[in-house]
């Protein structure tokens, strides 16, 4: 068997979504300081609270690009509460699986979405619960 599944390597070669939303409503950057990958996320919210435009820019691996294409998939036309809750095993399943030496890339796109949702809850100045937005513990991260 293949260690990438289709998926992976479609989202790999032919990334949706990539680039920058000059008008972003929300940027959330993050970073994995073990293997040094950088994701930034961009979204657009419209006034009924649903992600209408979405993009990503990631400095990063393979699957780090993939997850993060996928992720933007994932969201895009979606309440933004639903983006909050988009998991890493989400992104992980939409793709058909990944390494488990490669789930923690999956992590980074899941905290990509969820800083830029924390970023446009504090720029609205809307009030959020700080535990939806737990900082992963990457020391227990298969990486
Ligand atoms: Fe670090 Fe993929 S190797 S995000």
């Amino acid at each position: 068997m293949a260690l990438y599944s289709d998926k992976v390597m479609d989202h790999f070669q032919n990334p949706r979504n990539v680039g920058k939303l000059d008008d972003a409503d929300g940027i959330g950057e993050v970073g994995n300081a073990k293997c040094g990958d950088i994701m930034r996320m961009y979204i657009k919210v419209d006034d009924n609270g649903v992600i209408s435009d979405c993009k990503f820019n990631t400095f990063g691996c393979g699957s780090a690009i993939a997850t993060s294409s996928m992720a933007t998939e994932l969201i895009k036309g979606k309440p933004i509460e639903e983006a909050l809750k988009l998991s890493n095993q989400a992104v992980v399943e939409a793709l058909d699986g990944l390494p488990a030496h490669k789930i923690h890339c999956s992590v980074l796109a899941e905290e990509a979405v969820r800083a830029a949702v924390k970023d446009y809850y504090d720029k609205k100045g809307i009030a959020y619960d700080p535990d939806d937005f737990q900082i992963h513990d990457c020391e227990s991260c298969q990486s």
